[in-house]
């Protein structure tokens, strides 16, 4: 149980791979806020957390300061301090330079990287305390241009440019990294690449794409952000870690 004693924050953990992180924290023994936008989401969310005392609900919609500061309230009203931040919540969007306007830009920014600058911001004097980490979900997409989801690309490449910068700004106290997942299958995915409506189509084309002719798992990119929030990872500080099968291996 790498995680025993260990109190974690997952934004984004109603479903996913925020959820898949929140189960993995709980199985090595962590208790774990779980936030997700709004009350109902989370209350859903954790009706299949019912007799486990180590999951507590976090609601906050975290693209806007109030919601993180309300969602790293609940997590230190609960357990009194925090070892682990995980900046997971996000929204995917696909569009055009001239489809995207101001109001699909601010969405985007907002609840991808206003989102992980403002959750920090919050608990930030308890992970000093805690000597604690951080791991940011950025993507394949902060690493790389792709043409029609410019300003999904935009924010991730943020988080990736914020994640170094914090770590630089936060050691020796706290250690941030960030995971550069490829396609993962969940909800966002399978809607964000689906073909004329078909989401079976999208998550075959998105796979055949890959060196390893598959898209990703939420499990894998859980245990990837476990490793990264781990111990045994003490020495990682500053990564944006791909984990895209891949994907980027052959990009020049
Ligand atoms: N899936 C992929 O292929 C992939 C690849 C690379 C990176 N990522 C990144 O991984 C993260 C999780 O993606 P996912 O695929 O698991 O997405 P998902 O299935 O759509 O789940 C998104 C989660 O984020 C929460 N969320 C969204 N906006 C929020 C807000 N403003 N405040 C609080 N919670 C909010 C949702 O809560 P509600 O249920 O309350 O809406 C939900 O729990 C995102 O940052 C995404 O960009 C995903």
């Amino acid at each position: 149980m790498r995680f025993t004693g260990k109190s974690v924050l997952v934004t984004g953990a109603t479903r996913g791979i925020g959820a898949a992180c929140a189960r993995a924290f709980l199985a090595e023994g962590a208790r774990v806020a779980i936030n997700g936008r709004t009350d109902t989401s989370v209350a859903v969310a954790m009706a299949r957390y019912e007799g486990n005392a180590n999951a507590i609900p976090a609601p906050g919609d975290v693209a806007t300061v109030a919601g993180c500061d309300a969602a790293v309230a609940a997590a230190l009203a609960a357990f009194g301090g925090l070892d682990i931040l995980v900046n997971n919540a996000g929204v995917f969007f696909r569009g055009t330079i001239e489809d995207t306007d101001e109001k699909a830009w601010d969405a985007v920014m907002n609840a991808n990287v206003k989102s992980v600058q403002f959750c920090t911001r919050a608990a930030l004097p308890a992970l000093r305390v805690a000597r604690g980490t951080i791991v940011n979900i950025a993507s394949e997409s902060g690493l790389n241009g792709y043409p029609g989801t410019t300003a999904y690309c935009a924010s991730k490449g943020a988080v990736v440019n914020l994640t170094r910068s914090m770590a630089m700004e936060l050691a020796p106290d706290v250690r941030v990294n960030a995971l550069c997942p490829g396609v993962v299958e969940t909800d966002m995915a399978r809607a964000g690449f689906a073909i004329d409506g078909d989401e079976d189509a999208g998550m075959r084309e998105q796979a055949d794409a890959y060196p390893l002719k598959r898209i990703g798992t939420v499990a894998e990119t859980a245990a990837a952000v476990l490793f990264l929030a781990s111990h045994e990872a003490g020495f990682i500080n500053g990564v944006a870690l791909p984990m895209e099968g891949g994907a980027t291996a052959g990009q020049w």
